[in-house]
């Protein structure tokens, strides 16, 4: 079978042929359809966009976060946290544990390639995966895109791929510091300075807390509504409560019961300004994929008024912002804790199986098997749980296929082509 590249750019880009999946991203969604793979005996390749794997973890939080779910529900298949890791490892042990993972099933991503596009080719029932290198190839004068043409293929990009900036008012007016959280590292340099927190999902609770322990003082804004549920209750992690309970008893129990134990822990979350939503804290997060937040100290710090709760923004001067109570608060920065999104339509040429906001339309547990050999990793919304479900039945889905057309009987064409992937 011949691959033409495009006639245009024939001569800038290499095309290669993927024996086995191609992954896309090399989080610990993607190395972990990786290491399933293996087990398959499937080879496979994964094109990463950064330098390293794990790059949200690596490059884009900041230093005082942790795992906030129990260390049982973060781990990746195959492959337990060493156990003298704590309850909730920090996210150098979980980077640790992530390059281990990589190092034992010795999965080696292509770094620095970014997908820009890919493509099912219904004329030879293939997957044309266009990257674009991201660094390197580019300054030594090298062909910079490369096209991998394969059978499968395995979306791990992330449901927090690309950060996001709301559009407010006077934003670009702004003369102080302003940077995203996914930029922001510690407190360190905000010491003494007034800054203003946009947002109050764990990014901005956080972010306000750390801000709090380095002497600044910052001001949260909380346009809307949001449950804050204690890490644990009585001793026990809220999220394997919340869990068990699931297995028992309806969603709206469930909710009730969680709200009631968090009012004995927290008392009343409202009269701190922090209404709380109509729908209970499982409901939203599976109906809208919203994260409660789950406190580790900022409501303390709320309630001791160290931080300030504010109410939304309407527009952005120079060295203030006006929310839209009227009030007007002078700040020296702003840190956006404004959330993230998927990046799928950005370059997935498809519209069957995502929605034009990056997630599978189908909701969990059937959002992981598309048609024509797509399989998305990682966007359930249920944090690396859900992507450890997803990696496992991706792996078994493609291995099945593999083993029946590698059988020794059979005349395997793919075999005889040249090939890049891993194994
Ligand atoms: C601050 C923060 C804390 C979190 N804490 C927890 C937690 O405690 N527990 C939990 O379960 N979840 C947590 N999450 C959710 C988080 O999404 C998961 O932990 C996990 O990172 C998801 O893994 P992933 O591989 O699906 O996505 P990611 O970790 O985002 O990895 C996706 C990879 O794909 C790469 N990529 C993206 N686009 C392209 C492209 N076009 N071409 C090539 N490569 C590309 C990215 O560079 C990245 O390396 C947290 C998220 C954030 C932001
Ligand atoms: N320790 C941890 O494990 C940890 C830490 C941080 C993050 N996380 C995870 O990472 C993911 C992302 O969390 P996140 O907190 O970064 O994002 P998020 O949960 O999406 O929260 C974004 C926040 O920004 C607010 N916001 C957005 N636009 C705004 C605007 N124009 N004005 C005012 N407020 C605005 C939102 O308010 P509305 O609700 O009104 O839209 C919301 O409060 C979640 O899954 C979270 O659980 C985990």
């Amino acid at each position: 079978m011949v691959f033409a590249p495009d006639h245009n750019d024939f001569s800038a880009r290499r095309c290669v042929w993927v024996n086995g999946p191609v992954i896309v991203g090399a989080g610990p969604s993607g190395l972990a359809v990786a290491a399933c793979l293996k087990e398959q005996g499937v080879p496979f390749v994964i094109l990463e966009r950064a330098d390293c794997i794990a790059s949200l973890w690596q490059r884009r939080t900041y230093n005082r976060l942790k795992l906030h779910l129990p260390k049982q529900f973060c781990q990746l298949p195959k492959l337990p946290f060493p156990v003298d890791f704590p309850e909730y490892p920090s996210k150098k042990q979980f980077i640790d544990y992530l390059e281990s993972y990589a190092q034992h099933f010795e999965i080696n991503p292509q770094f620095n390639e970014c997908v820009q596009s890919a493509k099912y080719d219904e004329t030879c029932g293939l997957w044309r995966v266009k990257t674009c290198s991201t660094k390197g190839a580019v300054a030594r004068g090298a062909a910079s895109e490369v096209e991998y043409i394969c059978r499968w293929l395995v979306v791990a990009t992330g449901e927090n791929a690309e950060c996001v900036v709301p559009d407010i008012e006077g934003l670009n007016e702004f003369g102080g510091k302003m940077l995203h959280a996914c930029d922001y590292k510690s407190g360190e340099g905000f010491k003494g300075k007034r800054v203003l927190v946009v947002g109050c999902g764990n990014s901005g609770m956080e972010v306000s807390l750390d801000l709090c322990n380095h002497n600044s003082f910052p001001s949260m804004v909380v346009r809307s509504s949001v449950h804050v549920l204690p890490r644990e209750i009585f001793g026990k992690s809220t999220f394997e409560t919340a869990v068990f309970l699931m297995k028992l008893l309806p969603l709206w129990l469930v909710d009730k019961l969680l709200l009631i134990l968090a009012w004995l822990v927290l008392g009343n979350t409202e009269s701190y300004g922090l209404k709380r939503p109509s729908t209970g804290p499982m409901q939203q997060k599976n109906t809208q994929g919203k994260t409660p937040v789950l406190d580790i100290g900022a409501l303390e710090k709320i309630k001791s008024g160290d931080i300030k709760v504010v109410p939304g923004i309407k527009r952005f001067s120079h060295d203030r912002v006006e929310l839209v109570d009227g009030e007007n608060l002078y700040v020296d920065s702003v840190i956006l804790a404004t959330g993230y999104r998927s990046n799928v339509p950005s370059w997935l040429q498809e519209s069957d199986f995502f929605t034009k906001n990056g997630f599978p339309k189908q909701p969990f547990p059937n959002g992981w098997k598309g048609k024509a050999g797509l399989y998305a990793v990682g966007f359930t919304r249920r944090g690396l749980s859900g992507a450890s479900v997803d990696a496992m039945r991706i792996a078994n889905d493609i291995g099945q296929v593999w083993k029946e057309e590698t059988k020794p009987t059979k005349r395997f064409t793919a075999c005889h082509r040249r090939c890049i992937s891993q194994f």
